[in-house]
């Protein structure tokens, strides 16, 4: 099956492939404030908790940090040059809550909401439709050494951030995420230490996870209230298909498992006003602390479902235990250099799910990508023809579920550029264009311009 869906994709034309899509579809690229802006001291940005997570020893390959990044701050007006030359109709960004708000609350840093301000009007001016994402991870420092997220205050406070982003911004962009991937802000963040601010506990992450879902909530009416009557609020959730890797029960038992862990504990709130019933339980933790309205702002229609799609999950169950693993080195597949299995029609089946168990009225996939081990040999392309194809194959999942029936609305390949890929620092190449991290130089892979050759048909 997912062999020929793969040969599949790569035997139809980029023009079949692009005719299952509606001429409107947004079709762009992602990225993060901490993984590109860099200047992490300029104009008034306070740290956030990765300013400070990376530099904890260990934390990150090679202790490498945001500091410098892809310098994107400072060439921010020739980045959205190239998006342009590209032919990008979208472009997803973040913005770094300590840069506009370097105590997490008012007042506006003007020199900090300025770059943004810039940045918005620069898409604008090359017809590329801004797409914000309001809190991806790089919570303010201020705000973590009042507890952070396992701070009820914290919710508030964010949905005032959010609701003066929405003044300032809200003429000119219609596209808003509260959050990208709650999910890894909380599990790995809170309950792994895997990701900032590093803590290990998994109550902690339950509490924390509930904090971010009611500042989504929180969050919402003050965004509608300041934004245009079309423009559209929704979140951003990784997403990932689980799949078992036998009959067996306790096979079954751990899809389920993982599912609820994994999928369910977010969405579930978010289109169902409750947590999954064994979620606590299978965490070996109690529920979150909640007050009574708290489900109903959480689960307030939202006009998207955003979801960040990289592989699937395969699940085998022990038969000694109740216990189960992930399964890794599945045969003939091929895997990135996360070690992530490449399985594009993973993409369609969890499309097709989330719009049948959920339906939210329109999906997105706002991050879809791999890394490989680019190389640049200073003179000539970069030749990254597995990128090219996992990009190919995606794109064709994505339009396979349309023509199901799926109403997904945009498209966007994480990432513009080579960056900050968290605790992996700069080891891993996420880029459609390369960055050479000594001179900040940009180029072109090979996957980017066939994307943009996509674009123009
Ligand atoms: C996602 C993150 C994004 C990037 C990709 C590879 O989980 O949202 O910032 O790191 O993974």
């Amino acid at each position: 099956m997912r062999v020929s869906d793969h040969q599949l994709a790569m035997t139809t034309t980029d023009a079949e492939i692009a005719a299952l899509f509606p001429p409107d579809f947004l079709w762009g690229v992602s990225t993060a404030a901490y993984q590109i802006e860099g200047a992490t001291l300029e104009d008034g940005r306070a740290p956030s908790t990765w300013d400070y997570f990376a530099t904890l020893p260990g934390k990150v390959y090679a202790g490498e940090t945001g500091e410098v990044a892809t310098d994107h701050y400072h060439r921010m007006p020739q980045d959205v040059a190239l998006m342009a030359d590209l032919g990008l109709k979208s472009y997803r960004f973040s913005i770094a809550w300590s840069r506009v708000l370097p105590t997490g609350v008012g007042p506006i840093n003007a020199r900090g909401l300025d770059f943004y301000e810039r940045l918005v009007d620069a898409l604008l001016e090359h017809k590329i439709t801004p797409f914000v994402t309001l809190y991806h991870w790089d919570l303010p420092m201020t705000l973590h050494e009042r507890g952070g997220w396992l701070n009820r205050d914290t919710a508030y406070a964010f949905a005032d951030y959010a609701e003066m982003m929405a003044a300032r911004l809200g003429d000119r962009v219609d596209h808003w995420v509260t959050h990208n991937e709650p999910w890894c802000n909380a599990f790995l963040g809170y309950g792994t230490g895997f990701h900032a601010p590093g803590l290990e506990d998994m109550q902690s992450a339950i509490n924390a996870g509930h904090h971010l879902l009611l500042a989504h909530g929180l969050a919402l009416p003050r965004l509608r209230a300041l934004t245009s009557p079309t423009a559209q609020v929704g979140i951003t959730l990784n997403v990932s298909p689980v799949y078992a890797a036998d009959a067996q029960a306790p096979t079954l038992q751990g899809v389920e498992h993982k599912d609820v862990i994994q999928n369910r504990w977010f969405l579930d709130p978010l289109f169902k006003a409750h947590y999954p019933e064994t979620l606590f339980s299978s965490l070996g933790v109690q529920a979150p602390p909640m007050e009574a309205d708290d489900m109903a702002l959480i689960s307030a229609p939202i006009d998207f479902l955003s979801i960040n799609y990289y592989s699937r999950a395969v699940i085998r169950g022990s038969t000694q235990n109740a216990s189960y693993e992930e399964v890794n080195a599945i045969e003939g597949s091929e895997y990135t250099a996360m070690n992530w299995e490449v399985y594009p029609s993973g993409l369609t089946d969890i499309l097709v799910r989330l719009h049948h168990d959920y339906a939210p009225p329109r999906l997105m996939v706002t991050e879809n990508g791999a890394a490989f081990p680019d190389v640049w040999d200073g003179e000539h392309e970069i030749n990254d023809s597995r990128r090219l194809d996992y990009l190919r194959s995606h794109i064709r999942a994505v339009g396979d579920a349309i023509a199901q029936g799926v109403p997904v609305h945009g498209y966007y390949i994480w990432s513009l550029l080579d960056n900050y890929e968290w605790t992996e620092g700069y080891s891993k190449r996420f880029g459609i264009v390369y960055v050479d991290y000594a001179s900040q130089r940009r180029i072109i892979k090979k996957s980017g311009h066939w994307y943009a050759s996509f674009l123009a048909l």
